[in-house]
């Protein structure tokens, strides 16, 4: 297909939210003016982009977003973009708007819709945001920073009122299928046993590990469950509280928490230049592709690729975790 010069560009924000999707709306609009591009700003996702809610956004329009976390464009889960017939509606309301590209900010599920609209011929450039960190293409996806530092500071929390307690604490978090956050705040956290979906663990290793702890005279312990895992944090402290393992237990679970608040510095920065990047890539006539971190540039994955493959935590992480919990 030969590129047509993009005169007006959409963008949404799709899926469940992260911190850093307001600066990375913020960046591709304003590149797209510096580029002299009108920029339609859709809301609610493919779900806004079907009901035509969109209104043109000029660079005042994106001014002080950069420090909020969620999206001004708010998100949505949108079924019906998933049928042909939703997606030829999508197709009709960015015909009628003369829109002639789009960004989709979004988690593995947008960039399942991206490339759908990309195969009616219509340019689409994916920019990864998902706190799982499970997109394939990307080293890290805008959010996934700031939702480890939450949980950090969340678990630092825990970890006072549980030594003073001598009590066990278990804490999910979230992460869908994918068990990064747990494992890396286990290791950032000291925890004493990270369970997730890579590498599960039965409820009587469980009160090994923590039975042991107790013994080697640790005055507390953190059990990261991530939410993917088979074992789950209420079954778990219900059966070691039948046992005697020596640590009472607590179980917190941390839902959607780290989903919000300010994103920090790297999710600025990465969500500035995932922008940036997006909509260069777009004006040069690049679709079907999705713009990611590896070995600290920004570049363009075929969204084919993206979708058809799925990122897990390096298992290096699970035995530096084990080697120093001890
Ligand atoms: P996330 O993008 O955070 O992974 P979802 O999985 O809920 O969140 O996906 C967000 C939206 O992307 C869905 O509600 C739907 O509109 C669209 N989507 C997801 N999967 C597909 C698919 N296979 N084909 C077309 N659109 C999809
Ligand atoms: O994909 C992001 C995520 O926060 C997952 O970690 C979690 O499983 C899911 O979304 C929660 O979805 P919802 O926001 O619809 O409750």
């Amino acid at each position: 297909m030969t590129a047509t010069k993009i005169k007006r560009m959409g963008i949404l924000s799709s899926g469940g939210d992260a911190s850093g999707i307001n600066p990375c709306i913020r960046a591709a609009v304003r590149t797209a003016i510096t580029k002299n591009v009108e920029v339609m700003g859709i809301y609610e996702g493919f779900d806004g982009l079907i009901r035509g809610e969109m209104e043109e956004l000029r660079a005042r329009d994106v001014g002080g977003i950069l420090q909020r976390g969620g999206t001004f464009l708010r998100t949505a889960r949108c079924p019906e973009f998933k049928t042909k017939k939703g997606q030829r509606e999508a197709l009709r309301e960015l015909n009628e708007s003369e829109i002639d590209g789009l960004i989709v900010i979004g988690g593995d599920g947008s960039m399942h819709g991206a490339h759908a609209l990309a195969g009616y011929d219509f340019p689409v450039v994916g920019a990864p945001a998902s706190i799982d960190n499970d997109i394939y293409g990307t080293e890290m996806s805008i959010g996934v920073d700031t939702a480890l530092n939450t949980i950090m500071e969340a678990v630092d929390k825990l970890r006072d009122t549980a030594s003073s307690h001598q009590r066990a604490f278990l804490v999910e978090t979230m992460g869908r299928g994918c068990g990064y956050l747990a494992v890396q705040v286990g290791i950032v956290c000291g925890a004493e046993m990270i369970i997730v979906p890579e590498e599960e663990a039965t409820i009587d290793e469980v009160a090994e590990v923590l039975e042991n702890a107790y013994a080697r005279g640790k005055n507390s312990a953190i059990v990261v469950v991530a939410e993917g895992a088979k074992l789950k944090c209420s079954e778990i402290a219900a059966e070691l509280n039948a046992r005697d393992i020596g640590f009472e237990t607590r179980v917190t679970i941390l839902g959607h928490v780290p989903r919000g608040g300010s994103p920090t510095a790297f999710d600025r920065m990465l969500a500035s230049r995932l922008g940036v990047r997006a909509v260069e890539l777009l004006l040069d006539g690049k679709t079907d592709v999705m713009v990611g971190l590896q070995d600290g540039a920004i570049v363009g994955t075929p969204l084919e690729e993206v979708i058809s493959r799925k990122q897990s935590p390096n298992p290096r992480y699970f035995e530096i975790a084990r080697m120093i919990s001890r």
